[in-house]
């Protein structure tokens, strides 16, 4: 069965698709292959550039298709395999497949997308919780290609020799973007899958989670500790014990006896709150949930397709919803305004690969039989549904989320997903341990996945499985408060991982890290909205800074966030790394700044905190340091400026409510701020501002950095031109 390309409703353009090659430009595609991996250009994407792609269909198995973009396509048989192979070029660097554990770059390593429950993962760990049958490519000259094999299906993604997809069953095409650069490709993938929605402000904020707070005090307290030691937070996570036996939509009678008054509680200190549903519905007449979906037969069911399938997952056997069917999804979605009317923030959706206990795949049997609709592909076996039935529960769980609260912005976590699912839902990566192999790939893992079209990730800071020792703690809450999802979590039966519970030292550790994560985060919010604009990651590889760099190809421990700041982590215990920084432009050196902390010092004197550089060029807006985001208005605003060769320098601040959809009318305030040197003047003005939110009246404060190391530092108002002598 071939892929079908189906316009879009927001398409304009129309264009003839023939049997070999097919370029489409100047199109906002939704893809549908095997009818199931339905892309839909999102709400916010109208603004980014379009895709300049190739369809290359395997119509003539032993064929070779070359369309203009230098990008060879040849499609084969191996066994009972159909295969697409693209020879890459002498120096070419390969990226994405998604989330996947060990090194940055991928080349030389085969993975296998098949969503799987893989707690504890390692580099050799084949598949893991989410599946993205997508390679970006570099070029030895820095110019780059992305390669999407259009399936849902098992599929090996081999880069030992070149780039190889193999999977069982009828050929499938593959799409190749082509860009001048590494970051043209991935907004063309944004244009192609979709982008995410602008998130609240709150999920940008730190997260605190275990396995589990409970009860109900125990979640009080935490929020507490966080206020009185005025350690930045702005959200507490409530895993699977606040349930009644783990059946989801309850909640303990005993422990959780009013989560209405927990979450009012919480939300009076300035936090915002998380709870989890699960997909396994507990087999248990009289239980409501499972009894309104024994009545309205929405199970997944056996290879008979008749007999429903059982499981066993936290609450002992459980059914499974069939989120492939249009009915199903619309009854999930219906289960949360009554959910969400407990006040409740924001939801997370966990073991959604399914995980199942008690079968030797980890899984439901291949055989199983779903009833999905006739647009996704129609009836078929869980092998063909198996990698999206993670992303099809999360459509359905933020359309439950949007309609119960039609005017916040929707926050889902995810811990299975699909190519294109980051529309629906965040992810971290998953049950990692405790661990200094675990704390390396936190960053590799997150960057590939924003290189995969999913910018908002992150790893569970100080490892889910295992205690581990505190100075691990302290290097990973050092650069996890840097990421874009940034939450601890530990797993049931481990010590108590919050930023104090390993002593005054990590949490002052702890306390710094934070407070230059909310000192970040007009940045990091601005970040965020280039994410939902046109699918830039907000952490990008540092090879961003110059794709023909290739000593940058392989650099695991730093990362960008936007274009000109660079993090550069501290991951091995005990000892300054080297790191491979960008080369100057011009003569001009990313130079390292800091911010100082709470305790008076600088930041670098503690070697916990990544080190920060400034690209040649750059302005980064930053705030003060609050402790949940928009507890104080952003007042001063501070510029942080290294100038470039020329004497010039640009960034971007946008503002909006935080909350709502305001925005989408205008009601948000973007300021691209300029910076000049004219002799010994270094002149600071707004260049441009876009939306219709009136600029505050506040405070500007310049840090321009200064070749020999020091800083000046002057103050103005914000909006109005600022005039600084330099020394
Ligand atoms: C899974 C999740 C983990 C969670 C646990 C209990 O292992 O990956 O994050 O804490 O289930 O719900």
């Amino acid at each position: 069965m071939l892929s079908r390309l189906i316009l879009a409703s927001t398409l304009l353009y129309t264009f003839v698709f023939s049997p070999t090659t097919t370029r489409a430009n100047d199109a906002i595609v939704e893809i549908t292959s095997s009818g199931v991996l339905v892309h839909h250009a999102s709400e916010e994407s109208q603004q980014s550039a379009r895709p300049s792609f190739a369809l290359v269909e395997p119509l003539e198995i032993t064929g070779r298709f070359l369309d203009d973009s230098q990008v060879n396509v040849v499609f084969g048989q191996s066994g009972d395999r159909w295969t697409a192979s693209i020879e890459t070029s002498p120096g070419t660097s390969l990226y994405g497949t998604g989330e996947v554990a060990g090194q940055l770059e991928r080349t030389g390593r085969t993975v296998e997308t098949w969503n799987t429950d893989a707690y504890g993962y390692m580099d050799d760990d084949r598949s893991l919780y989410t599946s993205h049958p997508w390679v970006l490519a570099v070029r030895a000259d820095g110019t780059a290609y992305g390669v999407l094999a259009d399936t849902t299906d098992r599929c090996e993604i081999d880069l030992t020799d070149g780039i190889t997809f193999r999977a069982v069953g009828p050929p499938q095409p593959v799409y190749v973007l082509q860009g001048d650069s590494p970051q043209d490709v991935v907004r063309q993938l944004g244009t192609l899958t979709g982008t995410i929605t602008m998130p609240p402000k709150w999920a940008i904020g730190y997260h605190q989670c275990r396995y589990s707070y409970d009860p109900a005090t125990r979640v009080e307290e935490i929020a507490r500790e966080f206020r009185d030691r005025d350690i930045p937070a702005d959200v507490i996570w409530m895993d699977i014990d606040y349930m009644d036996g783990y059946r989801c939509f309850t909640f303990d009678p005993e422990d959780f006896p009013s989560p209405a008054d927990l979450n009012k509680k919480l939300l009076d200190q300035g936090f915002r709150n998380v709870w989890m549903i699960d997909p396994g519905i507990k087999l248990e007449q009289g239980y409501s949930i499972y009894d309104q979906g024994e009545a309205a037969d929405v199970w997944v069911k056996t290879a008979d397709k008749t007999t429903t399938f059982e499981g066993e997952v936290w609450p002992g056997m459980c059914v499974f919803p069939d989120y492939t069917n249009a009915a199903v999804r619309q009854w999930w979605a219906d289960l949360y305004e009554p959910f969400m009317a407990h006040g409740i923030s924001g939801v997370w959706n966990d073991m959604n690969e399914p995980a199942v206990f008690n079968t030797p795949t980890k899984t439901m049997p291949e055989s199983n039989w779903h009833r999905a609709d006739q647009t996704l592909g129609g009836p078929d076996t869980h092998a063909r549904y198996h990698n999206v039935y993670g992303m099809l529960m999360v459509q359905a769980t933020r359309e439950g989320v949007m309609k119960a609260n039609p005017d916040n912005r929707p926050f889902v976590l995810s811990r299975a997903n699909f190519m294109g699912g980051h529309r629906y839902a965040a992810t971290w990566t998953g049950d990692n341990s405790a661990d200094w192999y675990h704390l390396d790939v936190s960053i590799p893992m997150t960057l590939n996945l924003g290189l995969s079209g999913q910018p908002f990730t992150g790893p569970d800071i100080g490892g889910f499985a295992g205690n581990g020792e505190p100075e691990l703690f302290a290097r990973w809450i050092g650069f996890g408060a840097l990421l874009p999802f940034s939450r601890g979590h530990t797993a049931k039966g481990n010590i108590d991982k919050e930023p104090w519970a390993f002593g005054p030292e990590i949490e002052a550790t702890s306390r710094r890290a934070l407070e230059r994560r909310y000192r970040l985060i007009p940045h990091l919010y601005t970040l965020f909205r280039e994410a939902s604009l046109t699918g830039m990651p907000v952490a990008r590889p540092a090879f961003f800074a110059d794709p023909t760099d290739q000593a940058l190809r392989t650099e695991d421990d730093a990362f960008l966030l936007g274009e000109g700041l660079l993090v550069v982590a501290q991951i091995q215990p005990a000892r300054d790394r080297l790191v491979v920084l960008p080369k100057p432009i011009e003569g001009v050196e990313w130079r390292a700044f800091d911010f100082p902390s709470f305790d008076g010092g600088r930041d670098s004197k503690d070697p916990d905190q990544p080190a920060l550089y400034l690209k040649p060029g750059t302005i980064l807006p930053t705030g003060p340091v609050m402790e949940f985001v928009d507890e104080k208005p952003l007042d001063p605003v501070t510029l942080i400026i290294n100038l470039d060769a020329d004497g010039r320098a640009r960034g971007t601040l946008y503002e909006d409510a935080g909350e709502g959809w305001g925005y989408r009318e205008g009601d948000f305030l973007q300021t691209t701020y300029s910076a000049a040197r004219t002799g010994d003047i270094v002149r600071v003005w707004v260049a441009a501002t876009e939306g219709n939110r009136p600029r505050p009246d506040r405070a500007l404060r310049v840090r321009l950095l200064h070749p020999d190391g020091k800083e000046i530092v002057d103050t103005g108002i914000d909006g109005k031109r600022l005039h600084i002598q330099l020394p």
